[in-house]
């Protein structure tokens, strides 16, 4: 098909950074929604793919396990590996809701493929990315961050969505996002729970049946904690509570009341605060949380 001529444009003198990211973001008009996964695909993965098909032409699911995540004692090895399922999956998504429009698996088949030899940058968020789980699993975001940060440069989506599941990880990419100017917007999608309230994770299939039942003491802590920081007049009563609670069963690795934006532990409540917990079950760390939005009277 012959090419149109470019139109010409009329030299334009930009003097403000704000100005020249409005520009650019004016020129293309795309639709392209991503969903990052390390597959072994569940509701909570399909939840997201099924709000970019709402809102995108074209959807691009990525499956990687990212071994830059995964600390030298963790589960990159085991972590569970099932792309036939998770094609299948994704498909019968795809046929029910959205076949006229466009979906990609990106999967690659080597870790080169993502890391070619040689690499060395490492993206690193500062501050947020050392608390709660940065604490407890040193590098861990700087991984995501860094594969994250890729699959944005191959991608190019305008929409990304992730889980609220992973808050800390949607809080860090979204800083990383707006740190380094990145024209997409992060779109974080509410928790899939299972019917008893557990919050579904590829890792749940590691639990024994009787940590299953033991897992629950997780989101019923988190609801409970909830409900005396909304009744309670003294922060200190709620405080005691999360403190005992972790005192009384070492399965807690932390459970904390924070900022819903810098994750800092609060002292008092605030209208937007969230509930942090990771909880270890048959050595497996149970991840949730639950944000807590209050009217403050003064
Ligand atoms: P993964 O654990 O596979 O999760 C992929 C996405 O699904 C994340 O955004 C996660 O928060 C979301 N998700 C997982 N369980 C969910 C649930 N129960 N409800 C709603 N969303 C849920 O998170 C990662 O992979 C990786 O760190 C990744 C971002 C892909 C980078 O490697």
């Amino acid at each position: 098909m012959p090419q149109l001529p470019l139109l010409p444009r009329l030299p334009q003198l930009i003097e403000t950074k704000e100005e020249f990211l409005r520009w650019r973001q004016s020129l293309i008009s795309h639709s392209v929604g991503l969903v990052a996964t390390m597959g072994n695909l569940h509701a909570g993965h399909i939840s997201l793919v099924e709000k970019s098909f709402q809102e995108n032409e074209h959807t691009i699911v990525t499956i990687f396990v990212n071994p830059k995540q995964f600390g030298p004692k963790e589960d990159f090895a085991k972590y569970p590996r099932t792309l036939s399922e998770d094609e299948e999956k994704l498909m019968a998504s795809w046929k029910r809701l959205t076949p006229s429009k466009n979906l990609i698996i990106f999967a690659p088949k080597t870790t080169e493929e993502i890391y070619p030899p040689k690499f060395l940058t490492t993206i690193s968020v500062g501050k947020i990315s050392k608390l709660w789980e940065g604490t407890h699993r040193p590098g861990h975001f700087e991984g995501v961050a860094t594969v994250v940060y890729l699959l944005f440069q191959i991608i190019k989506p305008s929409i990304a969505y992730f889980g609220a599941k992973d808050f800390q990880q949607v809080q860090v990419i979204k800083k990383m996002t707006t740190d380094l100017l990145l024209d997409i917007k992060i779109m974080a999608c509410p928790i899939v729970r299972d019917h008893d309230g557990l919050a579904l994770s590829s890792r749940n299939q590691y639990l024994t049946t009787e940590g299953r039942k033991q897992s629950l003491v997780l989101p019923q802590t988190l609801n409970l904690a909830a409900k005396i920081l909304i009744e309670e007049d003294n922060f200190e009563n709620f405080s005691a509570f999360l403190e005992k609670t972790k005192e009384n069963d070492d399965r807690w690795e932390y459970l904390a009341y924070c900022d819903s934006e810098t994750l800092i532990n609060l002292k008092q409540k605030q209208p937007n605060g969230i509930l942090l917990g990771v909880y270890k079950v048959d050595g497996t760390r149970l991840l949730d949380n639950l944000l807590i939005t209050l009217t403050i009277k003064n």
